[in-house]
């Protein structure tokens, strides 16, 4: 009999085309059950490691569509705009094993004011808030408050519908423009990125990591998709992961089920640990981007097996995971003018080099890339997560800023800071 977390063989079919999903399917190709991988749409990165195809990733015929001709046996979903739009259901509609949750348990990422609603029903930990839509409410709500200010849009906004701010009227400005509008207590103390995988019944926590979502060095700058991250947590207390699968978890993934509406797939805690304890800062309903670049780099059970036991409700029967003693370190290459509109088209030097030179504990994970005549081009915000690992989070750090200092792209801007003080100690 196979062991549980093993398939024996399956082909996997991965949505999406930024650094996260190059990760995922650098996993799934040291995967030795996986036998064929394919990506839609990905990017120059991926392209090395699996077969790519063009589809709309929003349209949930068209990815089961496609899902049916490869014969795949796992359909991964990536970002959370397909996962919002259904493109789950349409893949186990089709009687495709998918990982991720279906539209409606998916609102806990695409609705702040739903994902608040569902952490109250399960009394798990998070900032208080209220709900806004108009600019009496709004004016109440950051009085009752008061600086500093967090005003968040209730949608999806890629990371940057966000706003803290000590300034009133950009608080106010910034909550009328989003129409609907969640405003919220003010949470200090560091963040963690804790990710859990569940078939809507089991919970099975990862590794924690930490990302850094400002653009600039020391925390400055406006909130980004996420402009780095390492794992693990070297002054974190051991007793976190547990404490969270207890209080937030287990108690969200509980909430869902009885509703009806069972999340299967990456629950994402982004937390605060305040002085006066953990709280939820807000879900999502797949794998953060950076953080999983790190966390994958640490895993060592193959991939496959447990995202197929997700899928098809069997990970009670999983044994338990397995992890590197190694450290890892992500810096990601953003563009020109990013998180602003991002200049685009512009060739990227040096991967070579780093293939070369760092491998295999450096390496590039590609975001917005495209290849165009034999040559690499930045297309999009985010371009590369480089990514290393190390004995310590010294070293992984080290070799990640010497891959960088390889890459050459125009006009591009990085971190120099990710893990520099938990490094340091
Ligand atoms: P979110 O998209 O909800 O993760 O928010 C983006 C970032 O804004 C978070 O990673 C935090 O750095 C910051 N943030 C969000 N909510 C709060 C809060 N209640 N208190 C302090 N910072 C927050
Ligand atoms: N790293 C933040 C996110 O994936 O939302």
């Amino acid at each position: 009999m196979r062991a549980p977390d093993r398939l024996a063989s399956v082909k996997v079919l991965v949505i999406g085309g930024g650094a996260r999903e190059h990760a995922l399917c650098r996993a799934l190709s040291l995967d030795p059950d996986v036998t064929a991988l394919h990506c839609a749409p990905g990017n120059a990165g991926i392209a090395e490691v699996a077969e790519l195809h063009q589809v709309d990733a929003l349209d949930g015929a068209a990815v089961a569509r496609l899902a049916t001709e490869l014969e795949a046996g796992l359909v991964v979903v990536g970002p959370e705009a397909p996962l919002v739009a259904g493109v789950a259901d349409a893949v186990r509609d089709a009687g495709i094993p998918c990982f991720g949750p279906s539209r409606e348990a998916a609102e806990l990422e695409g609705s702040k004011a739903f994902a608040k609603d569902v952490m109250a029903a399960a009394n798990v930990p998070t900032a208080r808030s209220y709900v806004c839509t108009t600019p009496e409410e709004i004016d109440h709500a950051l009085d009752a408050f008061g600086a500093p200010y967090v005003v968040k849009d209730d949608g999806l906004a890629a990371g940057k519908g966000v706003v803290v701010t000590g300034d009133l009227s950009a608080a106010r400005e910034h909550a009328i423009a989003c129409g609907r509008v969640v405003i919220e207590e003010f949470l200090d103390g560091p963040e963690v990125s804790l990710f859990a995988i569940t078939d809507g019944t089991t919970v099975v926590p990862l590794q924690p990591a930490q990302d850094f979502k400002r653009a600039l060095d020391g925390d400055e700058g406006p909130n980004t998709g996420g402009m780095g991250a390492y794992s693990p947590l070297p002054w974190a207390d051991p007793k976190l992961v547990d404490e969270v699968l207890e209080s937030v978890l287990q108690p969200t993934v509980d909430e869902l089920r009885r509703r009806g509406t069972p999340f299967a797939g990456l629950l994402y805690a982004g937390l605060a640990i305040t002085s006066r304890g953990v709280r939820v800062i807000e879900f999502n309903a797949r794998f953060g981007d950076p953080e999983t670049q790190v966390v994958l780099a640490r895993l060592r059970t193959p991939l496959a097996g447990v995202l197929h036991a997700a899928a098809v409700g069997e990970l009670a029967a999983l044994p338990p995971l397995t992890w590197r003693d190694d450290a890892a370190v992500t810096v990601v290459v953003a563009s020109h003018n990013y998180p602003g509109t991002p200049r685009t088209g512009d060739p990227i030097d040096g991967l070579r080099d780093v293939a070369e030179q760092d491998a295999p504990h450096a390496y590039v994970l590609h975001a917005g890339t495209r290849a165009e005549d034999g040559r690499v081009l930045s297309a999009g915000g985010r371009v590369l997560s480089v990514t290393a690992t190390g004995s310590d989070l010294a070293q992984a750090r080290k070799r990640a800023y010497a891959a960088v200092a390889r890459i050459g792209l125009d006009g591009s801007q990085h971190r120099t800071d990710i893990a520099r003080t938990a490094a340091e100690g």
